[in-house]
């Protein structure tokens, strides 16, 4: 492993600042989220609506707690801490021409906290959370204006932290709007609310290829403000397997493994792939692509690859093979692969998909990787004031097993680990706190109620351990 590997943790600031309204900040996507469950998707209001709970409005008060909070990172060892700045706290409506002061300065001492440490801050510029003002004037990213007001945004956050901030990423998940099945996803990564019988994968592209023309100007321009910035792209990497070995089912899986690795393939190659191009041809897409965009993709390559690793899925072609209609990464040829145990919110749980993921991506781009997510989400239990959370050190210790191998083993470079949700955050997905991911406990329960206290888990001591061991 790197000398100066970047061992941490990862949150994004809806899930975990709260302050909804406070210092300014506008009103943002997250902020238009009803709570859900695994059962029950959450709802996207018009607006926060009276009567209607919204779990991100407090989250879990890191706000006032960052100190605090920061403090508990530092006891654990961290040498970097992944974090989001809300974009509606700088622009709290998206399109004004100058930042909001307050916003800045909040982002200025959670930094100069985390430097108090010598915990480097991984920055996502954009991490489900754009101003819900930009959706209702330009429909999101459905509009190329949008490239304009994010680039206005990146570079003022840049300029304003070249010296406190050198890894930058920015999209987060950028992939996942290919899941067209649930709204939620559209909506979080590019503000899109779909219109009844419109076709949603026409509309995805274009979207994605906006963010793809601002994702690289912001990189150019980064590199600009300060040529030590590292700027990165962000993707759920759910590698695809083939359900048998039968031509059928790894035609299949290669073809959804694509829907995946495209997004990486534009951010780090510069350009569109053959098969996306067939595919547009295919289906008569003709997209608002311009030579200059293309130009701009091709001088703006990242310099590494942050992705998120959960779970692995398998496909089948065999119609005969039962589907579990679960619309996360493969869609809904989606089957069940029986060589893995899966959490209580049905995610298969696969340390060794890490490596071959590691793999398949240095392969492909030669770039370095960044493994900016990986976690596990369960229903902690309280014994005694207590959270013994042997299920999460065991997730945690396999996963890290088999990246190791990959780097050691296989030669794969890769710049650190941050742990999804080091404190329990609100989860994205459902709006539930009972799916907790973190080192640490926070004390508030799905409908908001508690006391909001951090108790240290089992998790919180091997990790402790883990990371003093891995940097000597
Ligand atoms: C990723 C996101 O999808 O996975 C995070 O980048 C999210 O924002 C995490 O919280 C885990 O998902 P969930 O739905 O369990 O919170």
């Amino acid at each position: 492993m790197r000398k100066d590997f970047l061992w941490g943790g990862a949150v994004a600031a809806h899930q975990v600042e709260g302050a909804y309204q406070t210092g300014g900040k506008g009103l943002s996507i997250a902020d238009v989220m009803t709570a859900g469950s695994r059962e029950q998707a959450r709802r996207i209001t018009a607006g926060v609506l009276e009567g209607e709970y919204y779990p991100n409005h407090e989250g879990i008060r890191f706000y006032e707690h960052y100190k605090e909070d920061i403090r508990l990172f530092a006891e654990m060892g961290f040498k970097c801490f992944r974090t989001s700045i809300a974009w509606s706290r700088i622009f709290p409506q998206g399109d004004e021409e100058t930042p909001n002061e307050e916003g800045l300065r909040f982002y200025d001492d959670l930094f100069d906290e985390l430097h108090k440490y010598q915990i480097e801050p991984v920055i996502t510029l954009s991490h489900f959370e754009m101003p819900y003002e930009l959706v209702k004037k330009c429909g999101g990213w459905r509009s190329r204006e949008m490239i304009g007001h994010f680039i206005r945004f990146a570079q003022t956050v840049m300029e304003r932290y070249k010296e406190k901030v050198k890894y930058w990423m920015t999209f987060n998940e950028i992939n996942n709007q290919m899941i067209l099945t649930n709204n939620i996803y559209a909506f979080t990564n590019s503000g899109i609310l779909f219109e009844e019988g419109e076709d949603r994968l026409k509309t995805v592209y274009q979207a994605a290829h906006y963010e793809f023309v601002a994702s690289a100007e912001v990189v150019r321009m980064g590199h600009e403000i300060n040529p030590d910035f590292m700027i990165g792209c962000m993707v759920a990497a759910t590698p695809v397997y083939a359900y048998s070995c039968h031509p059928d089912d790894v035609l299949l899986a290669q073809r959804e493994d694509r829907k995946n690795l495209f997004f990486a393939d534009v951010h780090a190659r510069g350009h569109y792939p053959a098969y996306v191009k067939k595919e547009w041809e295919r289906l008569g897409y003709q997209l608002d692509i311009t030579k200059e965009d293309l130009e701009i993709i091709r001088k703006g390559c990242v310099d590494y690859i942050g992705f998120s690793y959960y779970l692995s899925s398998a496909i089948s072609a065999d119609p005969k093979v039962k589907k579990l209609g679960d619309d996360l990464a493969a869609g809904t040829d989606t089957v069940e692969n029986p060589y893995l145990p899966m959490t209580p919110w049905g995610w298969a749980i696969d340390p060794k998909g890490l490596r071959y993921i590691l793999n398949q991506y240095y392969d492909r781009y030669e770039v370095p990787l960044f493994v900016v997510e990986n976690g596990f989400g369960f229903e902690d239990v309280m014994e005694d004031g207590q959270i013994h959370d042997q299920n999460r050190i065991e997730y945690l210790s396999d996963h890290i097993r088999e990246m190791v191998k990959a780097v050691e083993e296989d030669g794969v470079d890769l710049l650190g680990y941050t742990v999804w949700g080091c404190i329990d955050p609100v989860s994205f997905g459902t709006g539930e706190m009972r799916k907790r991911y973190g080192f640490i406990y926070v004390d508030k329960k799905d409908d908001g109620s508690g006391t909001y206290e951090r108790i240290r888990k089992d998790s919180f001591y091997w990790y402790q351990e883990l990371i003093n061991k891995m940097s000597k």
